[in-house]
């Protein structure tokens, strides 16, 4: 819990309730995010993970929709998970015999209340929503059902009409409420305002179900908790409808956090959980997303890793191991000398004061050329500096290009690889190609290399013009290198851009 709230919140009026369920829906809810469908071996993959984070329920589907769906429902039953399963049905029995013949023995039944609902979906008045509401908890109730009920659009629904619907549902024996902000609108002041009013009037627990249409879920979900609201409807990344509902790693971790509410969840598989139903729904999550996004404990400008490395509390709110994510700091054009220090020191190299300078401004410029410094980037830099009193492992001793009209380009290439020296000769679609083809053949034995990127830029005009050459290569370990070269030969500055990098390659290679 940070500091100073311990303080501010014994000041402030909030209605906790003794115990917050977390209920999941990441398997219906979720998997009604446009775009997305999951396997009942995703479904199981997913389920199992919710249930090892501590999950109170999981809502694994809505069987009435597919026979997959009863399948998938069925299968995770079988697991015997310890979160409490539930199944999707309307306010229809066909539906109660889906969750039924999928073995389980919760429901979340719901219908449309609000008047957009019921004149333009369901055709029905006021009278007929209570009669077929209360005919569908009772049937439910009958078939030994654990039944919460949710009034569609809850928020758009006429206060009256919902609080006459969640009375005769109580009566009708419904064992949660839940409030659905179907479309997002509510705000944490309209969401206080309503849940207090909810919590006054019915003693039954209150469950919350909100939608992200503007962005506000999480606060809005955390403010019915205040008010008293009993059970969360969350999503792992905030999977859902449209723009998704509240996110479950949002709320676990700002209860955790800011309220000192531990619920009792595993937090250190968020991350890898946050992964896993990436990976499989398709919707990877952007590198800004609170508690899982790649930026989520990432640092790059001076100042803040300046002070994340004496004291990681200065810019992070709560530790990635939490969560199990981990901190990265980044390379660019706000990177400050000690980041780069303490890279250097974790890969174990030293640097003087001049070499460090260099190496420093060669990150600052790749940086203010819009290129990002990767930790391979730096080594190689840092090693290049340090073997630059040092032979270069190839040199380029000669090269001649022959070409004409209907005929492939030929390159001759010499060059002294570790002191030897080796020349051949090749074809490509043009000269550039046909050079490196021959480099290829030459460096053969001694490393194998893959060109990821060639960017050729003409620094002056005319037909005299530099050229700079920028390449990025990498090995077939996983070092990636750049390297860069300027001349007025196209060909000749290709060559040594990409030996360049090779060069650096080597290096990093010899000295793991
Ligand atoms: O958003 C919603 O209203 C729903 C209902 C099924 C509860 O998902
Ligand atoms: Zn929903």
């Amino acid at each position: 819990m940070f500091t100073n709230d311990i303080e501010i919140l014994k000041n402030v009026d909030m209605n906790l309730p003794d115990k917050i369920y977390i209920f999941d829906t990441t398997l219906r809810d979720g998997e009604q995010t446009p775009g997305v469908a999951l396997t009942t071996d995703e479904k199981i993959q997913i389920a199992q993970k919710l249930n090892n984070l501590g999950v109170d329920k999981i809502e694994v589907g809505f069987p009435a929709s597919s026979h997959g769906e009863i399948e998938s429902a069925k299968r995770i039953s079988e697991m015997d998970l310890d979160s409490t399963l539930v199944g999707l049905a309307r306010s229809l029995e066909k539906d109660f015999d889906a969750v039924l013949d999928a073995d389980l023995e919760y429901v979340h039944t719901f219908i449309g209340t609000s008047q957009l609902h019921r004149d333009y979906k369901l055709k029905m008045d006021k009278e007929k929503i209570i009669e077929t509401s209360v005919s569908a908890v009772e049937y439910a109730k009958d078939h030994g059902l654990t039944v919460e009920f949710s009034a569609e659009d809850a928020t758009r629904t006429e206060r009256d009409f919902l609080f006459e619907v969640f009375t005769e549902v109580v009566s009708a024996g419904a064992d949660f409420i839940d409030v659905p902000d179907t479309v997002g609108i509510l705000t944490p002041v309209l969401t206080r305002e309503l849940i207090t009013d909810i919590k006054n009037n019915f003693t039954a627990p209150i469950s919350v179900h909100f939608h992200n249409d503007f962005g506000l879920a999480t606060a809005n979900t955390l403010t019915a908790i205040e008010c008293g609201a009993n059970q969360a409807h969350v999503t792992i990344n905030g999977l859902g409808e449209r723009t998704g509902n509240c996110s479950l790693e949002e709320l676990v971790m700002t209860l955790k956090s800011a309220y000192g509410i531990d619920l009792g969840l595993d937090t250190t598989r968020l991350y890898s959980l946050s992964n896993l139903v990436g990976r499989l729904t398709g919707i990877k999550m952007p590198v800004n997303k609170p508690i899982v996004g790649d930026n989520a404990f990432a640092h790059e400008s001076g100042i803040h890793v300046h002070g994340i490395l004496n004291n990681s509390s200065t810019y992070e709110p709560i530790s990635p191991e939490m969560v199990g994510h981990s901190r990265r700091i980044v390379l660019g054009k706000h990177t400050g000398a000690n980041a780069v220090k303490s890279k250097l020191k974790e890969n174990h190299i030293d640097l003087n004061d001049d070499q460090f300078q260099k190496v420093f401004d060669e990150i600052k410029s790749l940086g203010d050329s819009g290129k990002c410094v990767t930790d391979d980037d730096l080594i190689a830099i840092a090693i290049t500096e340090l073997s630059s009193a040092r032979e270069t492992p190839i040199v380029i001793k000669g090269l001649s290009i022959s070409m004409g009209a209907n005929v492939s380009p030929t390159a001759t290439v010499k060059l002294e690889i570790d002191g030897e020296e080796k020349e051949t000769a090749s074809t490509g679609v043009g000269p550039i190609d046909a050079a490196l083809n021959a480099i290829r053949q030459l460096v053969q034995g001694t490393m194998d290399i893959e060109l990821e990127e060639y960017n050729l830029e003409a620094i002056t005009g005319g037909t005299d013009a530099l050229a700079e050459v920028f390449v990025i290569s990498s090995d077939s370990h996983g070092n990636t290198s750049t390297g860069r070269s300027t001349s007025q030969d196209i060909v000749m500055a290709s060559i040594l851009a990409v030996l360049d990098s090779m060069n650096k390659l080597l290096l990093i290679q010899r000295a793991k």
